[in-house]
Formats: C-alpha cells, structure tokens, sequence
C-alpha cells in the first residue's frame, strides 16, 4: 500500500491476486482486524466507563459536569461502540469458522453504511476536546477522571493500562481515517470472481465517498481547494531535524508532502508500543521561502562547545565497550538507556548549520540545525522543486492535520532516531579507523570557477562534516591533490561536495562566509569493509550533476592506526629512538621539535582547531623528508606552509617513535597511578613516574607540555581546550609500541570496536590531561632538583 492517504485514487487500484495464496492471506487480513477491533472496543470502552457515574452525578446536589457537558463530551460514543460491537460478534465466529468460501463482505458493507455516526462525531470532535479541556481546568475531580482512563488489555481481561479522555477521544478519528486501508488490504487478497468481492468494492466506495465528502465540506473555509479530487497527498521526504525554539533544541520529525511542509513532535512513549505525532507546524509549500527579512530578524546559532561534545563521545564510546563486556548480564538495560541519552544529547547539540524557512503569509520564521550540508543540500532541492510544481495553496482545517499526522506513523520512511541503540543487530556496525583519502581533480565544470570540496561521512548515526580542501582558483578543471585522514567511529558513507566560493564582501557578515558559497554538486559512495579493509589506495570516481571528482581512498583499521614502527634509515628523525637523535644533534629537545613548535608559537596560536584540524598529508610528507634528510631550507619550507601541516608533522613524529614519549615500560604505571583516588598519593605518583623518564623523554615532553598549556590559554580563539588537546596527544604520546602485531586472521570481516580499544584510549587522554592540568609542574628549564624537591615534600 503506497502513501495514499484520504484521496484514494480510484481508477489506479491495482487488484493482484495469487488464488490460492491470496485467500489463505485473506484470513490473516481478517485475523488482524479482528485484533485491532479489539482494541478499537476496549478503548470505546474505557471512554464510556466514566460517562454512566457521571451522568448520575448530574442529576444530584453535587454535579461534577452538566447533563450538556456530558453529552457533548461523549457525543456519539455510545452509538460508534454499538456499530462496532456489532460488528466484531459478527465476524468473529466467521474467521473462527474459517474456510476459503466464508464471505464476510456485507458485515464491512454494513459498517460502510453506518459511516453516518462518524460523520455526527468528527463535526462535533473540536467542540467535545475544546469541552472537555475546559472543564478539567474547573474542576479537579473531572480532571483526575479525565487522566486516569482504565483499559483493559484485549489479551488478558485483568490487565488494565491508563491513559487519558484525550487520548481516547481521538481513537475513532484516527479508526476512520484507516478504514479504507483495511479495504484495499482485504481487496488485494480477494479474488473478482469471489462473491465477496463486488460488496467490498461497494464498501470502498461508500468509505472513499465519505471520507472525501469530509474534505469537500470544510472547502469553504479553505482559500482554495488543495488537491484535486482523485489526487494523492504523497510523502516526498522525511527526517528527524532539530528545530531551534526560541534559542533551545528540540527534536523533531519533519514531512514533506506534495503539497505542505509539516513538522511533528514525536509523542513521549507511555505505553510502550503506541507512539503518536503530535504536529508542530505546517507551511503550505506555495508560502514556504527561504528568502526572509534576515536583517530584521538575525539568526543566532547557540554553539555548543567542541569540549562539551567530546565529553558526550567520550561517554558513548565507554558506554559502548561497557555494554560489550557486559553481554548478557542484567545491568545492560540500564547501560543502553544510558547510552540512549548520550547519544540523543549529541544528535541534538552537534548540528550547528541553519536552514531556515518562512512562511510569506504570515511572516512566521522557522530554523533547523543541520550537522551536514548535504542534507541540507537535498532538503533545499526537493522543495523548489517541487514548489514549481505546487501552485495552488493549501490550507488545512484543524481536524485535517490531526488526520494527517496521525497517518504520518504509517508513512514515515525513516522509523528510527539514527542512535546506535535503535540499529537493529544484525545490521552492519561500519567502519573504526582512519580513512585516508586524497581528492584529487574535478573534470565537466561548463566554466571557470573558485571550487573547493568538504568530505563527509557519518558517525554515530548521522553526517558530519570532517575536511575541507583549499580553493582552486578561475579553472575548469581544478586539480587540488589534497590529502586527508578522517577517523571513522561506525562509519558507512563517504559523501562529497563541490562549492563555488563567493568573495562577495556584501555578503561577508556570516560566520566565515561558508553561508555564501554555491553547492556546485555532491555525491556518495559506500565505504564497504569488503572493498577497503586490508588493501591499498584505491581510486574512485565520484560523479555529480555534470560534474566528477577523482578520489582514491586507504583504510586503516583501529588495530593497525597507530602502529609504531621502527625506521630502516637510521640517520633521520622519524622513527628514530628520541635519545639517538637528541645525542647525535647534541640537543636536550629534538631539532624538529623545537623547529615545529617555534613556528607554530609564531603562527598558529590563533589558528581555530589547531592540531586537531587535519594538515594537508602531502605537505606533512614533504616536510618529513626535509627533516629526515636534513633540508638546510627546511624552515623557509616550514614559512611558506598551511601551520595545520606543521602540527600535522609535529604529531606525526611523535607517532612514529619507535617508542612512545612515555615508554612501553612505564606505560603500565602510567595507566595504572591514574586510577589512584587519593589526590595526593596520585600526585606523589605520577610526578615520580614522570621523572623515571629517561632525560631526553623527560625534557621533551616538559617542553611540548608549556606550549600546549599556552595553546589552551587561547581556547576563546582557537577553540582548543586542554581536553581537546589531551584527545589528540594523548594517544600520540602514550600508546606502546605493539611486540606482535595482531594480524587480523580474516581480513574481510570487519573489525568492529576492540573490547579494550576505548578504555586504553581514555586511560591515555586521561593520563596527558592529568599533566596538562597539574598546575605545579615545572618549566622545561627548571631544574631536575626542583622537581625531586616539590615530590618529596
Ligand atoms: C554581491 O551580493 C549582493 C547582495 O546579494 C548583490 O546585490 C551583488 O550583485 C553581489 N555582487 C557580485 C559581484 O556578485
Ligand atoms: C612500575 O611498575 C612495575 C610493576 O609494578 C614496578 O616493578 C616498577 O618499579 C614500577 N616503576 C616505577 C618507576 O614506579
């Protein structure tokens, strides 16, 4: 059954019928809406439960609601549980009785006919919620009534569950706008030559006729007529967003329907199963622009710090390997639900790029935060598109969107908030570990542009934008060679896109112009672990609109990422014991380290995301050869270069030790004095380890310690707190040294997130911050009696 929804297209049903299949399906059909007639009566039931004591009530002294209260509260109710109740005994021993000749379609003909009642009850629905409102609000007693509704559970008649008078009031709209449904279902499984089938047909019809003859008689308090009798209202798209209100979050589940825009609430489970929208908003799409009155009207994006959502990465991937480590035990509820809001919170403070709309007939203005520009991108396209098509405005009576957004559970195309506690098991996990990839050339552009790429790929369920290459200027066919590493946590999808960069100063006032630049073309692919897991570089093309883009791609799995492996060219620097270096340099600190971070202190103390923006790999790798080499003009190299590379190579030196900073022997106990509760034990502890460090590793990492102190000292500017920096050195300077590598035996499944993987990983920033964070620790160029001093005090 496609999208369709109250304008049931007459002419296009498609009757398809296996005999002998289709009349077995038949008695499914009819088993499931026996079940949910079930239902259906237990809920007309709870509603009348009430109404008996409370028209009693009436007539004494002390009156919780009037004689015309009542009546308008419960208007029809007793009539629709009558119909139904009528039904339901009918039909019952029929399926019970079952053989494939049993006709049941005058009982649904029957019902068709007695739409009359629904009619009665719809017209008066407004004014019955409106009544019943009012009247909890006068009076308490009614309102405690009116929350606390008992059903009793079909299956077993003991059981009740609760739930409320505007709950239940709206069950039989919601029951009649299905009711067709139930008809192309039965239909679909009945044969033509059965004699069921021309009073089925006449029971659609009558059904079909109705629920349109509901449409045609709010007409006049529309504009205009939306669709066109025999038209379908289709869903075109549909995605959780999340819509800025007044300055907060809130998730929301947006619908894009051939004629409308709607933006739902997803309603807060009670019961378990039964989840409901609740709509927010609609913009019919002939008023729907993205054109506003922006300088009336500026928008303020509230940003999130990076620490806050690092903090909420860090707790999803403990979470994570706490819920592998505890398969099967009874605390793993509880740590799924935790993990459940970690990951709700991040979907929700992570996206930071607008995408407005408004509504030209009222002004009203409304703004999403989107974390990937492609999405964006595709939002955009989809509703000019289909603007041109839309001409003729929409407006829906109250009742018509209550219909509509409850038909929006069985239309929506995306049934899950993307967490990972939602994904079913079997799916697949994607991908952990660094993908390399190097963009190099775009080819079909029609005219010379300014062009740059950004790569995306997903993680944690949803896109994020992870690199961004420099503009290629006035060219048809740029050719920008760049290299990037982007880390991949659960990742499926690679997608890139193409912008146009706009130096129009006009324009110039929003955060760094990016709000500007022209979306030439985007594309995606795959990232399949059979094709990338244990091979080398491969190239790709990704096409786009007209235009291509040359890529080639490298997995590197988790295992493998930070492999430290000793050099074969012994008089270089990477890959080098740190104390071979410093003593044929005659140093206390190696050359490239000093070099690095000298340039960096002069440059890139301002530079927003400072060693955690990925430098451009084939800089880093001219400049490690330089270094290797011993370049004499290895600084005016250093001079001309993105300060991202020089961090880049930095970082890279120190990954490459064939040791780490902290030594494979002291690593244990690094690990270990971290854990340590007592503060001044932990204190006393870790200085003490830190000063077993062999001389060159100790002089060292005090040097790179007092710059990186520096560099968070600008945190307002650079955005770079002293957690970030202990999230991106903290491995670099801490992991050991594997003795054998763990090959993995079956290279073509994929590795999913070692057990241990995120504990080592958090041990290690935890380690690298606890030193960032002591604020007695020496300067590089005290002396070693100083530090001994201040531990042993
Ligand atoms: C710059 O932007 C302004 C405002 O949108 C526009 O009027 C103007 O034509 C643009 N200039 C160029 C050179 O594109
Ligand atoms: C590190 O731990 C090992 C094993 O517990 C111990 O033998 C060694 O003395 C420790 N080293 C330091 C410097 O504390």
């Amino acid at each position: 059954s496609g999208p369709t929804l109250f304008f049931v297209d007459w002419e296009g049903l498609v009757l398809r019928c296996d005999l002998e299949k289709g009349l077995e399906m038949r008695k499914w059909v009819l088993s499931g809406i026996l079940a949910t007639e079930e239902t259906y009566l237990s809920h007309l039931e709870a509603l009348l439960l009430p109404m008996k004591p409370l028209k009693a009530a009436a007539t004494t002294s002390q009156p919780v609601l009037t004689v015309a209260q009542i009546e308008t509260i419960f208007f029809k109710v007793p009539e629709l549980y009558e119909i139904h109740k009528d039904f339901y005994d009918a039909l019952l021993p029929r399926v019970q009785q079952w053989s494939h000749h049993q006709r049941v379609g005058d009982l649904f003909q029957k019902l068709a006919g007695q739409l009359g009642v629904y009619r009665a009850f719809l017209d008066n629905y407004e004014l019955a919620v409106e009544t019943a409102e009012k009247c909890c609000q006068a009076n308490a007693q009614f309102a405690e009534i009116s929350e606390n509704l008992k059903v009793r559970s079909p299956k077993d008649c003991k059981e009740t569950a609760k739930t409320s008078l505007e709950a239940l009031l709206y069950k039989p709209v919601d029951r009649v706008t299905r009711s067709t449904l139930v008809l192309h279902d039965l239909l679909k499984h009945t044969p033509t030559s059965h004699p069921d089938h021309p009073l089925l047909l006449d029971a659609l019809r009558i059904s079909q006729n109705f629920l349109s003859s509901i449409n045609e008689e709010t007409t006049p308090r529309r504009q205009s007529m939306t669709v066109k009798k025999g038209e379908n209202r289709q869903l075109l798209k549909d995605s959780f967003m999340v819509e800025l209100v007044e300055g907060a979050r809130k998730l929301r589940h947006v619908f894009l329907f051939t004629d409308l825009l709607l933006c739902a609430k997803l309603k807060k489970q009670i019961g378990g199963k039964n989840q409901q929208y609740d709509s927010k908003w609609y913009i019919p799409l002939t008023e729907l622009t993205f054109q506003g009155p922006e300088e009336a009207d500026p928008l303020t994006v509230p940003q999130v710090p990076d620490e806050e959502l690092d903090a909420i990465k860090v707790k999803i991937s403990h979470l994570r390997s706490e819920i592998q480590k505890e398969k099967g035990s009874k605390v793993i509820d509880r740590l799924r639900k935790k993990l459940c809001e970690q990951e709700s919170l991040l979907l929700l403070m992570s996206p930071s790029m607008p995408l407005r709309l408004y509504n030209k007939n009222n002004g009203k203005s409304y703004s999403f935060l989107i974390s990937s520009d492609y999405e964006r991108a595709e939002w955009r396209e989809i509703i000019i598109e289909q603007h041109k098509k839309c001409l003729k405005a929409t407006s829906l009576t109250s009742m018509e969107l209550q219909m509509l957004t409850s038909s929006c559970l069985k239309l929506q195309t995306v049934h899950h908030i993307p967490l990972s506690t939602n994904k079913d098991e079997d799916e697949s996990s994607g991908l952990y570990g660094f993908l390399n990839v190097i963009v190099h050339s775009a080819s079909g552009l029609k005219q010379s542009l300014n062009l740059y790429c950004t790569l995306e790929v997903d993680s944690f369920g949803f896109f994020s934008n992870k690199a961004k290459t420099r503009v290629y200027r006035y060219t048809t066919e740029p050719k920008w060679n760049e290299e990037f590493e982007i880390e991949l946590e659960g990742s499926q999808t690679l997608r890139l896109l193409c912008y146009e960069k706009s130096y129009n100063k006009t324009k110039q006032n929003k955060e760094d112009g990016d709000g500007t630049d022209r979306i030439m073309g985007k594309g995606q692919i795959p990232l399949e672990p059979q094709s990338l897991q244990g091979k080398d570089w491969q190239r790709t093309v990704i096409p786009m609109n007209g235009i291509e883009v040359k890529l080639s791609m490298k997995f590197t799995s988790r295992e493998f990422s930070l492999k430290r492996t000793p050099t074969r060219k012994p008089m270089g620097v990477f890959g080098v014991k740190i104390s071979s270096v410093t003593k044929r340099e005659r140093s206390k600190v190696p050359y490239i380290v000093r070099q690095c971070l000298e340039e960096i202190e002069r440059r890139g103390m301002e530079e927003v995301g400072i060693y955690r923006v990925s430098g451009v790999a084939t800089d880093i790798q001219a400049l490690k050869t330089a270094f290797d080499t011993n370049n004499k003009d290895v600084s005016v190299m250093m001079s001309e270069m993105d300060v991202n590379a020089i961090a880049g190579t930095l970082k890279l030196y120190f990954r490459e030790l064939p040791e780490p900073l902290f030594t494979d022997e002291l690593y244990p106990n690094f690990t270990g004095g971290i854990t340590l509760s007592d503060s001044v034990a932990k204190e006393s502890c870790m200085l003490n380890l830190l000063l077993s460090l062999p001389e060159p590793n100790l002089v060292t990492f005090l040097f790179l310690l007092d710059h990186l102190k520096r560099v968070a000292e600008k945190e307002s500017v650079n955005k770079m707190s002293l957690h970030n920096l202990a999230t991106v050195f903290g491995p670099t300077l801490l992991r050991p040294a594997e003795k054998d590598s763990k090959i993995p035996t079956n290279p073509t499944q994929p590795i999913s997130m070692g057990d241990s993987w995120s504990q080592e990983v958090m041990a290690q920033v935890q380690v690298l911050l606890y030193f960032l964070q002591l604020e007695t620790i020496p300067t590089p160029d005290s002396k070693r009696q100083s530090i001994l001093f201040s531990t042993e005090v």
